[in-house]
């Protein structure tokens, strides 16, 4: 079959997700559901300096400093996905997955992160991977930024200097020029949430600035812009043409009261504003903006601290309704759950501690390799309910799930984590009558878990990282999966 009539077809299925149609059994994903999973570049791809690639502040993070990570581990190779991205595509193949969520390495493709510097390697890489993806009936799906910023803009402060929008929109642009015929799926930022985080503490996520409570919602606030001039640039240029989705996906792990009193109903509220709502409610909310709560406990702590400002920053009126409405669905990353209650913790400041919100684990959820990581499905269908209600109803792809081991070939708890959670999407599907299009798997094969290195892996596939040639090996998980992928069904408990 030729490219063109593939891309065709993808994209009639594409549109078929406007229309998920009712399943006849509770067992049964919807007709037009779509399975497949993710990567995130840095994690996967390798080839850090290879062909004109630019450095990225991840590069430049782990090569000055390799204690931060165990056994001084990085993502120079990685999975090496740069060179064997035709085993990722045959993985996926084999899977039947009718997508692969993968990033763009802004550093790959504008090695300074400027539009007038373009690493035309870096654009046939991604030309070659997404024509393989559509040759064989997968639709591509980008995360335009997975965290990997270039250090050049590192260099000029990175997501704290307010310019670096008008960057970010530059490489949307080439993005989409470049990739827009055949991309029919784009997530402006893979959870901001998180990779905040690199501005709170001077050995962490990078770029490790030591600036918490203020780099981090410097950083929010500029991330919301940036993904707003993106939706705005493609809806006035490209989406006429190109007719694709743009969304952003957000951790949305659920917060359940650690008993049943007010005070800690309202703890649990108050966790999902600050951890979810920050970059939410001003995207999908009716009245947008940073929800009341947050506004309110950040200004009221900022002034006790003597500041002349609040350490979050103010959006206009005119860029409140910029932001209000920009998306097409909600990326939806759920990994587990806390219990929470309300206390002040943290150091000052902290958006922990503008939060007043303090989580723990219930000791008898199941573990994985990752101490933050316990398995608890139920908060899953929870958070699916609490998306839907705060921001009426919108379109929910679940953009990541994930469970790490150590690595084994049997991985009977990544098994049991993908049904116990997919059972739960069926729930909220069928009983709560819940608009969810779409499950990712995280991740497709093991990679470079950021701070933990290679020790702690989510693949279906293993790979071994101490050969040179970085093989790839399906586990258990990836065999039941496929049979998921195939059936579009949950497997009968035995
Ligand atoms: C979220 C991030 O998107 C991904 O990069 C990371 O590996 C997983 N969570 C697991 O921590």
């Amino acid at each position: 079959m030729t490219r063109a009539v593939n891309t065709w077809l993808l994209f009639l299925g594409f549109l078929a997700i406007g229309a998920v149609q009712g399943a006849s059994s509770n067992n049964q994903f919807p007709d037009g559901f779509l399975f497949g999973a993710a990567s995130g570049a840095y994690q996967v791809e390798g080839g850090w300096n290879e062909d004109g690639k630019g450095e990225s502040i991840w590069d430049h993070m782990l090569h000055a400093h390799p204690d931060f990570v165990v056994e001084e581990q990085n993502g120079d190779v990685a999975a090496d996905s740069y060179h064997l991205y035709k085993e990722d595509v045959s993985l996926l193949k084999d899977l039947e997955a009718d997508f692969y969520r993968f990033s763009i390495s802004w550093p790959r493709i504008m090695p300074t992160g400027e539009a007038n510097n373009i690493n035309q390697p870096g654009i046939d890489y991604y030309n070659k991977l997404i024509n393989l993806l559509v040759d064989n009936g997968i639709q591509p799906m980008v995360t335009i930024y997975h965290w990997d910023l270039p250090q050049w803009l590192q260099d000029l402060g990175g997501w704290t200097n307010p310019i670096i929008v008008d960057y970010y929109e530059d490489y949307a642009r080439v993005l989409y020029e470049n990739f827009g015929d055949r991309v029919k799926w784009w997530l402006t930022f893979n959870d901001p949430g998180t990779f905040m985080s690199g501005y709170t503490t001077k050995q962490g996520m990078a770029p490790s600035i030591d600036k918490p409570g203020v780099g981090d919602y410097l950083t929010a606030h500029h991330v919301l812009i940036a993904h707003a001039r993106a939706y705005h640039l493609y809806d006035e240029r490209y989406r006429a043409t190109q007719q694709g989705k743009v969304s952003i996906m957000l951790s949305t792990d659920w917060s359940e009261p650690l008993t049943n009193s007010t005070d800690d109903a309202i703890a649990s509220e108050r966790a999902m504003q600050f951890q979810t709502g920050l970059f939410a409610h001003p995207i999908y909310s009716k009245e947008g903006d940073y929800p009341a709560v947050v506004r309110e406990r950040v200004d009221k702590n900022s002034k006790a601290e003597g500041r002349t400002r609040s350490r979050l920053p103010v959006f206009s009126k005119e860029m409140v309704e910029y932001i209000k409405g920009t998306y097409d669905f909600y990326g939806l990353n759920y990994y587990t759950s806390h219990l929470v209650t309300q206390m002040e913790t943290g150091n000052n400041p902290s958006s922990d501690r503008d939060s007043g919100v303090t989580s723990s684990f219930d000791p008898t959820w199941p573990p994985s390799a990752s101490d933050w990581l316990k398995v608890v499905p139920w908060g899953l269908r929870k958070a699916i309910n609490w998306v839907d209600k705060e921001y009426n109803g919108p379109t929910i792809f679940i953009t990541e799930t994930g469970f790490t081991d150590l690595g084994t070939l049997d991985d009977q708890g990544r098994i049991n984590y993908f049904t116990s959670h997919l059972a739960e999407v069926l729930k909220a599907i069928h009983e709560d009558g819940r608009n969810v299009v779409g499950y990712t798997v995280w991740n497709l094969m093991d990679d470079f878990e950021w701070l933990r290195g290679y020790s702690e892996r989510f693949g279906l596939h293993y790979v071994n990282f101490s050969d040179p040639a970085r093989p790839r090996t399906a586990k258990a998980s990836s065999r039941v999966m496929k049979e998921i992928f195939h059936t579009r069904q949950l497997p009968e408990e035995k």
